[in-house]
C-alpha cells in the first residue's frame, strides 16, 4: 500500500563522523543543555520523549565510536537508522574531506547490499538513507564552510539539509536534531523507491 513517512513512530537518528569531531558532544549537549568538558567515547543511546520533539515523535539518538565498534557493528546501526548525521568539525578539512570518501560512500554501500532482503512486508527498499551534514565546532572559526557543503550535497541528492553549529556554545544544536527529524518525516527529495510488483 502507500507508505508515508510521517506514519513512523519513531525516529532514529546516528552520528558518524571521523573521530574528534565532536559527536558524543554534540549528544551530550543537547541532553543536558550544557557543554560536557568531559566526554566518554560512545554515549548511550537516548529516547527523547515525543512531547518535548518539534514533530512529537518520539527520538533516538544513537552514537559511533570507531574505539568501540567494529564496522560490522557500524553498518548494522546504520541500516538500523532513519537518518545519518554525518559530523565534520569545521576547523579540520581533512574531516570534511572524509565525508566525500569515505562516509557518504559507506553509507550508500551498506544501504545498498543490504536492501533486498528487507521487504518482506510491503515495505518500500530503502533506497537512499536520508543524511544531514553537521560542522561542528563553528566557535573556533571565523568563516563559513557552508560552500564545500553546497558543493557536496549537489553529487549526493540524499542529503537533505546541511547545518553548521557547536557543541560548545550551543549554536543551532536543537536545530540539528530538527532538520534529522525533518529529513525523515518530510523528505524533500524521493528516498525511497517502490519495490517493483510483481
Ligand atoms: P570519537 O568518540 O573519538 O569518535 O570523537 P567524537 O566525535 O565523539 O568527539 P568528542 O565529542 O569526544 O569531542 C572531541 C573533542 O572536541 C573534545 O575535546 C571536545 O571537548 C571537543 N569539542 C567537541 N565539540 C566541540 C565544539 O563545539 N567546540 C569546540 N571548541 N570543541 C569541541
Ligand atoms: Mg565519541
Amino acid at each position: 500500500g502507500q507508505y508515508t513517512a510521517s506514519q513512523r513512530k519513531n525516529v532514529r537518528i546516528l552520528l558518524v563522523g571521523d573521530a574528534g569531531v565532536g559527536k558524543t558532544s554534540l549528544i551530550l549537549s543537547l541532553v543536558s543543555e550544557e557543554y560536557p568538558e568531559e566526554v566518554p567515547p560512545r554515549a548511550e543511546e537516548i529516547t527523547i520523549p515525543a512531547n518535548v520533539t518539534p514533530e512529537q515523535v518520539p527520538t533516538n539518538i544513537v552514537d559511533f565510536s570507531s574505539v568501540e565498534q567494529s564496522d560490522e557493528a557500524l553498518a548494522a546501526e546504520i541500516n538500523k537508522a532513519h537518518v545519518v548525521c554525518i559530523v565534520y568539525a569545521v576547523d579540520d578539512d581533512d574531516s570534511l574531506d572524509r565525508i566525500t570518501s569515505h562516509w557518504l560512500p559507506l553509507v550508500r554501500s551498506t544501504c545498498s547490499s543490504s536492501s533486498s532482503s528487507t521487504n518482506t512486508d510491503g515495505e518500500p527498499d530503502v533506497a537512499r538513507k536520508p543524511i544531514v551534514l553537521v560542522g561542528n565546532k563553528i566557535d573556533l572559526i571565523e568563516y563559513s564552510t557552508i560552500d564545500s557543503v553546497l558543493a557536496i550535497m549537489e553529487d549526493y541528492p540524499e542529503i537533505e539539509s546541511c547545518v553548521e553549529c557547536s557543541a560548545k556554545t550551543l549554536h543551532n544544536i536543537s536545530e540539528m536534531f530538527y532538520y534529522a527529524q525533518k529529513a525523515v518525516l518530510h523528505p524533500t527529495s524521493p528516498l525511497y523507491i517502490m519495490e517493483e510488483q510483481n
